[in-house]
């Protein structure tokens, strides 16, 4: 159990925040890292130490050295890259959502499965102390029976660079969908959502989605369990909020109101107790384990080495680095696995579509023969 292996980062504004625990994972060498322009490559290259440097995506997937790509491009690349570095040879983690359609889907599928690689994307929420938290009621059984669950993932904006503006809420709704199907380990069979209320005309004018929110139900496949999301991405007040509630025959989670109040357990009648969440860097190998408090760097004003967040996504970036290399390493499915990567998102996808068609029940493709 020695081996490691050659990763490379493509894209360095967030991707950059992986270097680091890909350094110090036991069985990860940080090989290489891709973006566009040359100055900011070399600068990350520089601070971090990284000496294999490209600008050409292309390029990268034709070195036989990368063994697997970490993909941190913008979200119209995401299926695509992914999809060449698969038919390239190599394994994939990807940052979501994982496509933009339901055909970019299929193909991701159909080259992991030709071509025998992994394919994981690196969804935050299901690696995030919280979720690790209600993970671990379910898998004590405090949970009890999962009867119901809720996530949300409410964020203005406006404002942000080039492709978000107008974007259709569900175009991103990963973080509110994956943990509800996460929790019960399961893909969206069918889902419907309404759309409501109106962005600015420019807004509208960038992807024709006229919606400020978009609510969202979707039944899971072969389970009797429902789920409901709601995603705002412009022009409603309300603060910054990715949440997700789980309601259990025995016990409940729910999320606080705030990002300044903790979450609430449920315990039966009208019994409520605050939860403080713990740290599971305990599940992680000990060099990487500082990274679930203190994981981010500065990258405002070029790269330094300090510390700034104290909990970036959750504590998320440490576990999802060990599970995607130890899928590989150990050769099994990775967290979300191949299909409960593309599902997850186009329950996002297909939401949107039905909003577009006022409610209509859309069924999402399963994918298990392909
Ligand atoms: N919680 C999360 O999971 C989370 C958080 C932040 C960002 N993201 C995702 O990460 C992605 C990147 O976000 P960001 O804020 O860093 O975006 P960004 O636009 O700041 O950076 C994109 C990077 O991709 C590079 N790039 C663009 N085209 C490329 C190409 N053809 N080949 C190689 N590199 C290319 C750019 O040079 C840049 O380094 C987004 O798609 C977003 O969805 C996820």
């Amino acid at each position: 159990m020695s081996r490691k292996l050659n990763i490379a980062i493509v894209g360095l504004g967030f991707g950059s925040e992986f270097i680091p625990i890909y350094q110090r994972h036991p069985h990860a060498e940080m090989y290489a890292i891709c973006q566009r322009s040359q100055d900011k490559l070399d600068a990350v290259g520089n601070a971090f130490g990284v000496e294999k440097r490209y600008t050409s995506f292309e390029d990268l997937i034709r070195d036989p050295l990368v063994d697997a790509v970490h993909i941190n491009s913008p979200i119209h690349l995401h299926a695509p890259q992914a999809i060449a570095a698969l038919r390239a040879g190599k394994h994939v983690a990807c940052t979501v959502p994982a496509c933009t359609t339901v055909e970019e889907a299929r193909e991701i599928v159909k080259a992991a499965r030709e071509s025998g690689k992994k394919y994981m994307m690196m969804e935050t929420v299901v690696w995030s102390r919280e979720y690790l938290y209600v993970r671990e009621l379910r898998d004590t059984g405090r949970l009890g029976r999962i009867q119901f669950v809720r996530g949300s993932h409410l964020q203005n904006m406006e404002g942000w660079p080039g492709y978000w503006e107008g974007l259709p809420p569900m175009h991103y709704a990963t973080h509110c969908v994956s943990p509800c199907l996460g929790i019960v380990n399961g893909e969206a069979e069918f889902v419907s959502c309404l759309g409501s209320g109106r962005i600015s005309e420019s807004g509208i004018a960038k992807y024709g989605s006229p919606f400020s929110f978009e609510t969202a139900h979707f039944k899971v496949r072969s389970q009797d369990v429902a789920g409901e999301v709601t995603r705002y991405l412009f022009d409603a007040a309300r603060q910054y909020q990715e949440s997700f509630d789980c309601y259990g025959s025995k016990t409940s989670f729910e999320w606080q109101l705030t990002e300044h109040d903790d979450p609430v357990l449920h315990l039966g009648g009208e019994t409520v107790e605050k939860v403080k969440i713990p740290d599971y860097a305990h599940l992680l190998p000990e060099a990487i384990r500082p990274f679930t408090t203190k994981g981010v760097y500065d990258m405002s004003e070029n790269v330094h080495l300090s510390f700034v967040q104290g909990s970036g996504h959750g504590g998320s970036h440490p576990h999802l680095v060990h599970e995607f290399v130890m899928s590989v390493i150990e050769d099994r499915p990775s967290f979300p696995d191949l299909h409960q990567s593309v599902n997850w998102t186009l329950v996002g996808i297909l939401a949107h579509e039905s909003a577009m068609r006022g409610g209509e029940k859309l069924h999402l493709p399963n994918f298990h023969g392909i």
